[in-house]
C-alpha cells in the first residue's frame, strides 16, 4: 500500500499512528506529496487532501478517518469498537480532535501570509475554537481511556498544537489532559511518527 502524505501533517499522523498500533507498517510506503502544488496528485485525489491510501488492486481511499477505519479491519478491529457506547465515544471523540484541527491548520497557514494580509479576527476565532475543544476535552478526560481512534486522534490533535503553537500553552489550563497525554508522549507509536 501507498501512503500519500506529508512528515507536518496531523492527519497523515493519525494513519501512521494507527498503523503503527495495528503492526501494518511494514506494509505501507510513504509517499511524500505536496497536494496544493503536485498537480497530478489530483489524479489520486480528485480534492487534493493528504493522506490518501493507495491500495494493492489501485482503488485509493480518503479521508483520513476512513483510511484508519480501512487499516482496522485489515488488522482484526482493535481501535474501533464495534458497537453500542464504546464506539460511538470513540468516533465523537475522533470528531473533536479532528474539529481541533480544522480550527488549527488554517490558522496556521493565516499566519504564514504575509503580515498586513492577515486576518486578526480569523485568526482569533480559530484560537477560540481551539480553546473550546481543548476545554470540552479536559472536561471528558476520563472517558480518554486506552488505545483506540479517539485517544489516538487526540493524542495527534495535542502534538500538533504542540509542534505549531507552542506559544498557546495549553497544558496551563488542562492540567487533566496534560496528565493523560504523558503516556501518549512516550508511546513507540508516537514517539516514532514526530511530525517535521
Ligand atoms: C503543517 O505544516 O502544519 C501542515 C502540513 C500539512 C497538513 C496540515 C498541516
Amino acid at each position: 500500500m501507498k501512503l500519500y502524505q506529508s512528515p507536518a501533517s496531523p492527519y497523515a499522523r493519525k494513519v501512521r499512528i494507527c498503523a503503527h498500533e495495528l503492526g501494518l507498517n511494514d506494509r505501507i510506503a510513504l509517499a511524500l506529496t505536496m497536494p496544493q502544488t503536485d498537480d497530478a496528485f489530483g489524479k489520486v485525489n480528485p480534492i487534493h487532501r493528504i493522506p490518501a491510501l493507495e491500495l494493492e488492486d489501485g482503488m485509493v481511499l480518503y479521508d483520513s478517518r476512513v483510511i484508519c477505519e480501512y487499516l482496522d479491519s485489515i488488522a482484526g478491529n482493535k481501535l474501533f469498537p464495534a458497537s453500542g457506547v464504546a464506539r460511538f465515544m470513540a468516533l465523537k471523540q475522533q470528531a473533536l480532535a479532528d474539529g481541533l484541527l480544522d480550527a488549527a491548520v488554517p490558522r496556521r497557514q493565516e499566519t504564514l501570509r504575509p503580515a498586513e494580509k492577515q486576518s486578526a479576527d480569523f485568526l482569533k476565532s480559530r484560537e477560540r475554537m481551539m480553546r473550546q475543544v481543548t476545554d470540552a476535552l479536559e472536561g471528558m478526560v476520563e472517558q480518554l481511556s486506552g488505545v483506540s481512534i479517539g485517544t489516538i486522534a487526540v493524542a495527534c490533535a495535542l502534538g500538533y498544537l504542540d509542534f505549531r503553537f507552542p506559544g498557546d500553552e495549553w497544558r496551563k489550563s488542562h492540567p487533566k489532559l496534560t496528565e493523560w497525554f504523558k503516556a501518549w508522549e512516550t508511546r513507540p507509536s508516537f514517539v516514532g511518527t514526530p511530525p517535521t
